[in-house]
């Protein structure tokens, strides 16, 4: 009876631990995030950070029938410092045909800059003020040619890096269409993209999609298809 009641007991606990350390409601305090971003992000620095080159292409086969929007009129924008977000991006072009544009940052991200166990590196300082915007370098031609904008970025501490709000507020969103998707370790889309939304001047913002790094072709076009493009 006594090891029935201890071996219940190791069960209830290591449930309670599983249920305690999944989603993303425990990034409450710095120290708890960054255990947490740690254990579950860390790989992809040290596999991709140094990882240069054009946006992969895909050996999975492409089907378009279903996307609707002309491929001269969709511009997938990203934003990638280890490469995730850029090969998702990729896909993205590769299945509705359309153009690809990098937000390439003034100042570079290095590695020391994505430290998320310091307290003091670039990206953790950024985050924790809204209004921070760091600058872009270059700028999206013609514009104005686009109808339909998929916006790609990394979930950074919960949120949207602040350099995706320097994008959006760079340009008139009226009359667009926009399809935000974002990658983590774990977090979904949380508030980022309803921030993204707040600083732009309008535009149609459909349902943000978070991916997983090896999402396949085919959940990004059944996402695609849910959001009506
Ligand atoms: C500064 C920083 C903060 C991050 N914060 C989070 C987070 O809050 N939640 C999460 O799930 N992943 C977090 N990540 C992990 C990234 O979202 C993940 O590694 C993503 O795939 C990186 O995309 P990229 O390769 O396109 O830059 C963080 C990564 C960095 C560098």
């Amino acid at each position: 009876m006594k090891n029935l009641i201890r071996t219940f007991g190791s069960v209830l606990i290591i449930a309670i631990l599983a249920v305690t350390f999944s989603g993303c409601s425990e990034y409450s305090s710095l120290d708890a995030r960054h255990a947490k971003i740690n254990a579950l992000n860390g790989r992809f620095i040290s596999e991709n950070v140094d990882k240069k080159g054009s946006v992969a292409t895909s050996e999975e086969e492409i089907d378009r029938t279903g996307i609707k929007t002309d491929p001269s009129e969709v511009l997938v924008v990203y934003f990638s410092c280890t490469n995730v977000t850029k090969r998702i991006a990729g896909k993205i072009a590769e299945l509705t045909g359309g153009d690809i544009y990098e937000i390439k940052p003034a100042d570079p991200y290095t590695i020391d800059d994505l430290n998320y166990n310091d307290d003091h590196s670039r990206a953790t300082v950024e985050q924790r003020d809204a209004h921070v915007r760091p600058q872009i370098s270059g700028s999206v031609e013609h514009w104005d040619r686009y109808s339909t904008i998929y916006l790609g970025y990394p979930i950074w501490w919960s949120e949207e890096p602040r350099i995706l709000d320097t994008f959006v507020e760079s340009y008139d969103f009226k009359d667009k269409k926009i399809a935000p998707f974002c990658i983590s370790g774990g977090c979904g889309v949380g508030s980022s993209a309803a921030n993204l939304e707040a600083n732009s001047n309008g535009g149609e913002w459909l349902m943000a999609q978070r991916f997983r790094e090896n999402t396949s072709i085919g959940d990004i076009k059944d996402w695609i298809e849910e959001i009506g493009l």
